[in-house]
This record gives structure tokens, C-alpha cells and sequence, in this order.
């Protein structure tokens, strides 16, 4: 049979012209990013557009969701293909007749620097005006930087630029950002009336390149400037922003055309940085995570309604959690007195809103009429989902189980928040294990973005889709794990937190690890974090695995003796730090070097001095190395998950694109040589990973894994 031909590439930009007036329309689906196709079809309709002696203005506008999203970020770091974005803009910008911009959806990025080279804009009620690229590690690379100033002041335009929020048709034009807020997203009638005004109106072409009143008072535009280093600076670790600023600087201080190219010079740094590989592998990563087999398998069930067994710290996060997603929430625990504890955990939260002016009191009373508490788990029958979090003890969780089991009806899908515990075998209190799945949040659980969704044996596809449905309604970042101890992230961080006992055993303070992590571009360290969730919580799992610890394995006692003491961190006034009273800025103890020092002694080892290099590379090295075991055992699905787990659950920094992503920036042939250097001092710790093994031996990466 003869191959039949390739269907020709839709276009990605449309041009139509009716009573004098060019419609350019964007049409590239999902977001109409700025591909070479779209740069293109732009380029052609403009000058067609502006050679058309018929044409009086010009419409730009974007088909499906969004105006323009920007750039398009799969292209980058590919080869450029023109025409350039801001030789696209500059295009559009010199066009002798009005161009106007008509806004719905996002204008993000490139897309809202498309907009700022139109004459004028009009948004509507849609719209999300940003310049988001420092999320990227990148800056506003086709002109943003140095129309954006010039149309609304280096103040507000470094606002955006530093922190990437989107902005509304009505603070759009506040800001000057847009010229009219349209009232409805029909773009192409509310952008042709705004045309025909401007031609009725016979208003200019206004070129916001042109444009100077804005920074027109040099002493406030240079003020901002300098702010926004001030405050660049203090970012841990952050590329982009400063060039951000520098840039705004040469929109204060060049004509357009020289402020472009040192843009343009800036914007090449940024696209040449790891962090912009880092970001933009975490901008992916965190869309790949939600397609999981089971979602393309099955349809997730309704969830109307939903229960907590619970009111202690966790129990109460996933109440605010369920409640700020609008779902009525039924709260069980064992007495009244523990459901009216539980329920002023959950007015707490919204005290706090109340008292910022970001709930109103009728707010709050209308949110907390939906949470009801009882003593007895009849009250779930109704319910369509439960989530259990109670003490973390088999027993216990399989004394709730058999109840929910009584009590659920059928087809209720029923949850537990443990960390660590074996979900299958919880599974088996019940008569539905196809019913019973993992959902693993983060304390605080209504703030941290991260859910671990713990897929048991027996658990059916449609309950693992209904748990990444909620997981968008809950605005949490879900992720896939297999059961183990642990799952993903707790089991990946007892690895690396051992590491970082070694370290200090064999000459490293507490202090200088912690100052360490945090140099790497993590919140806090360790210890800090340690004193910070309470040092009992870790005793005491350490004290539930002491039966199953391997006896060759090197154990380091020192966070036992601490809670010995009942040093358990900021909760005690003391733990690896010391704690005045009421602060949370701890000191470094004098008492607790001392118990380091006598502990070594004791263990025989002679201290060492660990240089910043050399105690990162440890404590990396554990993090990948388990993170490889976790993804060739299945219980990751993908490194990506690994990476999403770690920035989003443990403060691993996302601009480093999480551990697996790091690794490979860093080459996965110096982990590896790393491993098995350490491995000539403690040889059952430092086991390399099959899978890095076997990538290190085949030249590839972790993301040859990831397939996005
Ligand atoms: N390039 C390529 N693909 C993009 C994209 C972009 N700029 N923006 C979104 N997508 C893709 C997503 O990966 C996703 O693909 P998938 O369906 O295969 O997973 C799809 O579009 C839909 O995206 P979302 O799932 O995120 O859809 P939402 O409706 O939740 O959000 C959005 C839409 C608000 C546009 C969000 O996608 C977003 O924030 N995108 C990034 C915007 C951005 O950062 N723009 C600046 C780019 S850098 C730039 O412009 C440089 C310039 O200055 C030179």
C-alpha cells in the first residue's frame, strides 16, 4: 500500500480581515505558546496586516483558553529556530496602524510581552496578565523588562517581574497595564468595539517602547530598582532575580534598542543557568505527576462529602484542607471533649485568616456551619470519603478500620494518613480492601502542598483516580507511591538524615551540618527541622525499627541521648539548639557538643574536618542513591516523583529540580565514583543502587526515565 501523505500542520496563527480591521488570531492549543509556528504565523499576519492598504487596525487575540501562555518552554534549550520573540514584538510594535491586544485567559510571559508591544490592551474577566519567567529561572526575554517599566513604572513592573504573580483585568488596569476591562471574554466582540473606538476616536499609535512619563521620576524608579537588588540578594541562591533587576536598571538608564540588548545578553545567562534547567524540569514534573496509569484507567468517584477520624494537629489540617475545597466535613473522635479540641484546632486556622482581613466573620461562621462533630462513626454512613489520623499503631489503625468498615457504605472510599505503616495490611481489617488507599499529608496539612497517594495491592484504579481528583480540588500536589516504610519521602529522608548523623559523629557539628543544607538552598537543616517537628517523632520510630535494624549497621546514638533528657526541640526549650523562652531561634548549645563530643569518644572515632563540599556530597549522595532504590523497586513511578516528593514535601530546593534532577546536572558518573569512595568506609551503608549502576554503565540519565 502506498504511505499516505502527512496531514499538513494546522496553522498556528489565522488571519482574517472584515471592515478594515485585521484579526490576528492565535490557535494553538492547549495554551497558544509562543512555538516557531506561532512566531511565524505572527510575523506573516503583521506585515500582511500592516501592507494591506484595506486594513485600518489590527486585533490580536488567542483561540481556546488563554491569550498566550509565553513562551513555549519545551524549546528551550533546543537550537533557535527564527524568527526571535523580540523580533516578533518589535514587528508588531513598529506596525503603522493600531494594534490592540484583546485579553482572555493567560497573557503570561512572552504572551503578555506580545500584548505590551500592541498599541493598546483589553482584558477580560479571564484574564491572568504575568511575567512569571523568575519561576523559571529566567527573565522577560522578548522586551518585558524594558516596555513594562516604561507603560507602569519600575516599581510596580519589578513586582511583577520578581514575583511572577498574575494579575486581573481590574488591578491590570490600576496599574496601567491594560487600557479597558472588557465585561466578558467574548475577545473578538469586545476587542472590535475597543477597535472601532480607537479608530472612531482616531487615537495614535502609541508604541510603549516610546513611552516615558512612567519613569519619568528618576529618583523613584532607581529607588525600586535598588530595593529590588536589596532584596534579590537575599533570595537563597536565586539567579535570575538579580538580573531582573539589572535589566530594569537598563531600561532607566539606555534608549529601547541598546535596554533590549542587555536584555537579551542577561536573558542568554539565565536560559545557560542549571537553575533554569532545574526549574523548568519542575514546572514539568509537577504536571507529569497526576498522569498515573489508574487516571487514564478508570473514572474517579463522586466526592460529595467527606469525614476525618481525628481532631489532633494532622486530623484538623485535613479537616481545613477538605473545608476550604467547599466540602461538608464530618469530624469523629473518641469524646466530646476531643471533638470540641478538634474543632478549635479548625477555627484556629480560620481566626488566623479573620484576623489578616482575608476571611470576613460571616466567612468564617458560614465555613465552620459545614464541619460537624460526633463520638460515634455512624455519623459517616453518609459520607463518600473518609481519611483516618489517628496514633500511628497497627493496632489502633485496624481498630478504625473494622469500624469504618461497619459504618461506610458502599463504594466509600476510605483513607489513611499514615506515614510510614503498611497500608496493605490495614487493608485486611476491613471487608473492601479494593476501598482503601493512602493519603499522606504534610504537616501542616492545610498549608504543605505535597500528598503522597499510597497505592495498596488491592485497591481499585477508580479509588487511585478519586485521590488524584482530590487532590486538584484540594490544590495539592499529588504524587504516586508503593508501599513501603515510608513510601517515598520519610523513607528517602531516614537515609539521608542517617547520613548526616555519620557526618556528625565523625567531626561535624549539628551547626555546621544545618548552616551546610541550608547553603545548598534547603529552608532549614536537619536539627533545625528536627527541634522544629519535635524530636520524639523520630525517637520513636527509630525505637520501632531498633528490632529490625541490621546489627553490622552503624548506629549513632546522640539524637537518643537528646530525648533522653526529654530535649525534644522547641517545644522543650531545648533540643539540638537552645530555645529562649517564646523563641524559635535557637542558639547553639554548648551541652549538646559536649554529648557529640563524649559520643565519638565512646565510638572510638578520631573527629575529622569536613569541608562544605565534602559534607554536601554525602548528604546528596544518600538522597540519590535512595531515591534510585525507591524508583527501581517501583515505588516511585518515575525519578520525576522523587524530585516532586523532595521539593515539595522537604524543602529540597525546587530551582535544583529536585535530588534525581540534580544528580543528573551534577552527572550521575560523579555520584556513583562519590558512593563507592564512601563505601570504603562503611560499606553496608553506602550500597550503590542497581538502577544507577546500570545508568552510569549505559551513559544515561535519570530523566531517559521520565518521559515527559
Ligand atoms: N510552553 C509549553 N507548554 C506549556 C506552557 C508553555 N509556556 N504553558 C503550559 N504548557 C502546557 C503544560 O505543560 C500542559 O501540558 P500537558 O497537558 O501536556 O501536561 C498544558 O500546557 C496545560 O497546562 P496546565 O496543565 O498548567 O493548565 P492550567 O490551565 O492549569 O494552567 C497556565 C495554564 C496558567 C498557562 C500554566 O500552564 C502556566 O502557568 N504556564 C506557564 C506560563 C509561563 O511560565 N509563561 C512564561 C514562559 S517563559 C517566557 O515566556 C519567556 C519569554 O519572556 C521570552
Amino acid at each position: 500500500m502506498d504511505a499516505q501523505p502527512a496531514a499538513p500542520e494546522p496553522a498556528a496563527v489565522h488571519l482574517s480581515v472584515r471592515d478594515h480591521i485585521a484579526f490576528i488570531a492565535v490557535d494553538h492549543p492547549p495554551v497558544n505558546a509562543l512555538s516557531t509556528a506561532v512566531r511565524r504565523g505572527l510575523m506573516d499576519a503583521i506585515a500582511q496586516a500592516d501592507a494591506d492598504a484595506d486594513v485600518h487596525a489590527v486585533l490580536v487575540h488567542g483561540r481556546g483558553k488563554a491569550f498566550i501562555a509565553g513562551a513555549d518552554i519545551r524549546e528551550f534549550g533546543l537550537p533557535p529556530q527564527a524568527p526571535s520573540l523580540p523580533d516578533v514584538c518589535l514587528r508588531i510594535e513598529a506596525c503603522g496602524k493600531p494594534v490592540v491586544a484583546a485579553i482572555h485567559g493567560p497573557a503570561l510571559g512572552g504572551g503578555l510581552e506580545v500584548a505590551l508591544s500592541a498599541h493598546y490592551r483589553v482584558a477580560g474577566p479571564s484574564a491572568k496578565l504575568g511575567l512569571p519567567e523568575v519561576l523559571l529561572g529566567l527573565l522577560p526575554g522578548a522586551g518585558g523588562t524594558q516596555r513594562a517599566p516604561r507603560l507602569i513604572g519600575a516599581e510596580a513592573a519589578l513586582d511583577l517581574m520578581l514575583s511572577g504573580r498574575h494579575v486581573g483585568a481590574p488591578e491590570a488596569l490600576r496599574l496601567g497595564l491594560i487600557d479597558r476591562v472588557a465585561t466578558s471574554d467574548d475577545v473578538l466582540t469586545e476587542g472590535e468595539a475597543f477597535v472601532r473606538h480607537v479608530l472612531a476616536e482616531q487615537m495614535p499609535v502609541r508604541r510603549t517602547g516610546a513611552l516615558s512619563d512612567a519613569l519619568a521620576d528618576r529618583a523613584a524608579a532607581q529607588a525600586a530598582i535598588d530595593a529590588a537588588r536589596a532584596e534579590a540578594s537575599k533570595k537563597r541562591g536565586l539567579f535570575s532575580p538579580l538580573k531582573i533587576a539589572e535589566a530594569v536598571q537598563a531600561a532607566l538608564d539606555l534608549p529601547l534598542a541598546q535596554g533590549l540588548a542587555v536584555e537579551r545578553a542577561l536573558f542568554e545567562q539565565c536560559l545557560a543557568s542549571p537553575q533554569r534547567a532545574g526549574l523548568v524540569h519542575a514546572f514539568f514534573a509537577e504536571r507529569e505527576v497526576a498522569k498515573v496509569p489508574e487516571a487514564r484507567q478508570a473514572q474517579p468517584r463522586r466526592i460529595a462529602s467527606a469525614g476525618v477520624v481525628g481532631g489532633g494537629t494532622m486530623g484538623a489540617g485535613i479537616a481545613v484542607s477538605l473545608l476550604d475545597a467547599g466540602l461538608p466535613v464530618v469530624m469523629v473522635e473518641r469524646d466530646d471533649a476531643a471533638v470540641a479540641l478538634g474543632r478549635s484546632r479548625v477555627e484556629k486556622v480560620y481566626d488566623g485568616h479573620v484576623a489578616k482581613g482575608r476571611l470576613t466573620p460571616e466567612g468564617k461562621a458560614a465555613v465552620m456551619a459545614r464541619l460537624h462533630g460526633a463520638t460515634d462513626y455512624a455519623a459517616f454512613q453518609e459520607v463518600d470519603l473518609v481519611i483516618e489520623a489517628v496514633f500511628e499503631d497497627m493496632a489502633v489503625k485496624h481498630a478504625v478500620f473494622a469500624e469504618l468498615d461497619r459504618h461506610c457504605k458502599p463504594g466509600a472510599v476510605l483513607a489513611t494518613n499514615t506515614s510510614y505503616l503498611d497500608i496493605d495490611a490495614i487493608a485486611q481489617a476491613t471487608s473492601r480492601p479494593q476501598d482503601v488507599i493512602g493519603l499522606h499529608f504534610f504537616s501542616p496539612a492545610h498549608i504543605m502542598k505535597l500528598l503522597e497517594i499510597v497505592v495498596p495491592a488491592q485497591v481499585s484504579a477508580d479509588v487511585v483516580a478519586t485521590a488524584f481528583a482530590l487532590a486538584t480540588r484540594l490544590k495539592k500536589v499529588p504524587v504516586r507511591a508503593g508501599v513501603c516504610d515510608g513510601f517515598i519521602g520519610n523513607r528517602i529522608l531516614a537515609v539521608y538524615r542517617t547520613a548526616a548523623d555519620h557526618l556528625m559523629e565523625d567531626g561535624a557539628s549539628p551547626y555546621e551540618i544545618d548552616t551546610m543544607v541550608r547553603a545548598f538552598g534547603f529552608p532549614m537543616g536537619p536539627y533545625e527541622m528536627s527541634d522544629l517537628a519535635g524530636g520524639d517523632i523520630g525517637w520513636a520510630t527509630r525505637k520501632r525499627r531498633a528490632a529490625t535494624r541490621d546489627p553490622k549497621a552503624r548506629y549513632v546514638h546522640i539524637a537518643d541521648q537528646l530525648c533522653e533528657r526529654g530535649w525534644f526541640g522547641q517545644k522543650t526549650g531545648r533540643g539540638w539548639y537552645l530555645y529562649e523562652a517564646g523563641s524559635r531561634n535557637g542558639q547553639p548549645d554548648p551541652e549538646v557538643e559536649a554529648i557529640v563530643a563524649e559520643a565519638r569518644a565512646q565510638a572510638g572515632v578520631t573527629p575529622r574536618h569536613f569541608t562544605v563540599d565534602e559534607m554536601q556530597r554525602r548528604y546528596v549522595a544518600a538522597m540519590v542513591n535512595e531515591g534510585a532504590k525507591v524508583v527501581e523497586e517501583g515505588i516511585a513511578l518515575r525519578p520525576l516523583d522523587v524530585d516532586v516528593t523532595l521539593v515539595h514535601g522537604y524543602g529540597f530546593p525546587r530551582w535544583r529540580g529536585g535530588p534525581m534532577k540534580h544528580a543528573d546536572i551534577v552527572g550521575l558518573g560523579q555520584i556513583l565514583a562519590d558512593i563507592r569512595a564512601f563505601a570504603q568506609e562503611d560499606p553496608l551503608f553506602w550500597q550503590p543502587s542497581t538502577l544507577l549502576v546500570k545508568l552510569v554503565a549505559e551513559g544515561r540519565t535519570f530523566d531517559s526515565l521520565n518521559q515527559i
